[in-house]
């Protein structure tokens, strides 16, 4: 009898993932195995929803952003017998494997359930946030680093033709990986961004003030880059939404605005804020090659290493040389990934801790290399039409509100 992989997309969606879900099922095809999804991350586990995925049904999903397969922020070790359930549910589905797609909480419940529970697990490094340890980046990261320099290209000739201090809003949670891929856009000392908020070094309100001061002097406007997980010395959030999700996570957002009406109290100056919000993460259409390349790459290897039963591992993307940009794949273990969150090293930040520096630049640069782009029919992105089902839509369920 055929061999079942089963599939998950957890956490933020990203451009890529429904590459990663197309590699997948066509690895498995040509492997002899069948690919089953459970939808909406680990809570299709729990509640035992899927749907079995053939070739037919990837089919045109490349130029789709987001995930077929659904997504959520579902911790079945937070939910009472979750856990009994997830593993009911793969036994009696038949599952032989389950390839994990997702971020640091997604991977942490595959890691733990393979440590706990022996469940053959394999994961794939996904989030536009790039806190993931043991790989070089993770998919998704590459078309955010893209979007964000190239809001910074755009908004900055506004700042400078209106005399503005123009603030620009980014994701990335705790670590400031986009946040710094804005300062790509700066090729020349004195170009935009001026300044750049990281998570990694703590808010300090008067020296920041005065830097905005000495930028208006000196040019004339002031774009300012800030990271969503932007703290203070005492390691609050200069903003956050007022809720957590299921891993335990404050909900960021809104420091933009909150940055904005900093330099306005203090100056007068004319300012504006602008949020790139899920712009970052979302429509694939201006995903880059590179992004679309790794992750057709990881889900082929995540299958590989399943039928090889190599359970506990993550394909990793390695970086053999940054010019001309080469790579490779190789498996790292889940356990020297889950939960360890990696940052913006202090090296790649300036001395001032409001720039990157040239060794920053150098990790970031060969990610802005090239677009994937889909078909266009009048100016907007053909996206095909999807042959299986998409999944059904809900909103606000209990497992979100937790
Ligand atoms: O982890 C990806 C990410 O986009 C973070 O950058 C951001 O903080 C978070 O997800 C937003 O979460 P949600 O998808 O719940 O809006």
């Amino acid at each position: 009898m055929a061999k079942t992989v089963g599939i998950l997309t957890g956490g933020g969606d990203c451009p890529g993932l429904n590459a990663v879900i197309r590699a997948v099922v066509r690895s498995s095809d040509a492997a002899g195995w069948d690919t089953v999804a459970a939808l909406e991350g680990w809570r299709g586990l729990v509640d035992g929803n899927f749907r079995d995925l053939g070739p037919q049904a990837v089919s045109g999903i490349l130029p789709r952003g987001g995930t077929i397969i659904g997504t959520s922020r579902t911790n079945p070790f937070n939910l009472d017998g979750g856990v009994d359930k997830a593993l009911q549910n793969f036994a009696d589905r038949g599952l032989d494997a389950l390839v994990v797609i997702g971020g640091e909480d997604t991977l942490g419940v595959a890691e733990r359930l393979y440590r706990e529970h022996s469940l053959p697990v394999v994961g794939v490094p996904k989030t536009i946030d790039n806190d993931l340890s043991g790989t070089d980046y993770t998919f998704g990261f590459d078309t955010a680093v893209t979007i964000a320099t190239e809001a910074i290209d755009r908004l900055h000739t506004t700042a400078e033709s209106h005399n503005r201090v123009l603030v620009c809003e980014v994701m990335g949670r705790h670590a400031g990986w986009i946040a710094a891929a804005g300062g790509l856009a700066g090729r020349k000392a004195g170009d935009a961004p001026h300044l750049i908020l990281f998570p990694e070094i703590r808010f300090e309100r008067e020296k920041f003030l005065a830097r905005v001061r000495q930028c208006v002097t000196d040019h004339g406007y002031c774009v300012i880059v800030v990271s969503e997980g932007a703290r203070y010395a005492d390691g609050k959030f200069l903003a956050e939404a007022g809720t957590k999700d299921a891993f335990g996570h404050t909900q960021l957002g809104g420091v933009g605005p909150v940055v904005a009406n900093m330099v306005r109290e203090a100056f007068g100056y004319k300012f504006h804020w602008a949020v790139a919000d899920y712009l970052q993460r979302a429509a694939r259409h201006i995903a880059s090659k590179v992004d679309v390349d790794q992750a057709y790459a990881v889900g082929k290897a995540a299958v590989q290493y399943a039928v090889q039963g190599r359970h506990g591992v993550m394909p990793a993307i390695k970086r053999l040389s940054s010019r001309p940009y080469r790579w490779k794949i190789v498996p790292v273990p889940l356990a020297a990934v889950a939960n360890v969150e990696k940052t913006v090293p202090r090296h790649f930040i300036t001395a001032d801790g409001y720039g990157i520096t040239a060794a920053c630049r150098r990790y970031l640069e060969p990610l802005i290399g090239g677009e994937d782009y889909p078909p266009y029919k009048a100016g907007l992105p053909a996206y095909a039409r999807l042959r299986g089902k998409s999944v059904r839509r809900r909103l606000n369920t209990p497992y979100l509100l937790k």
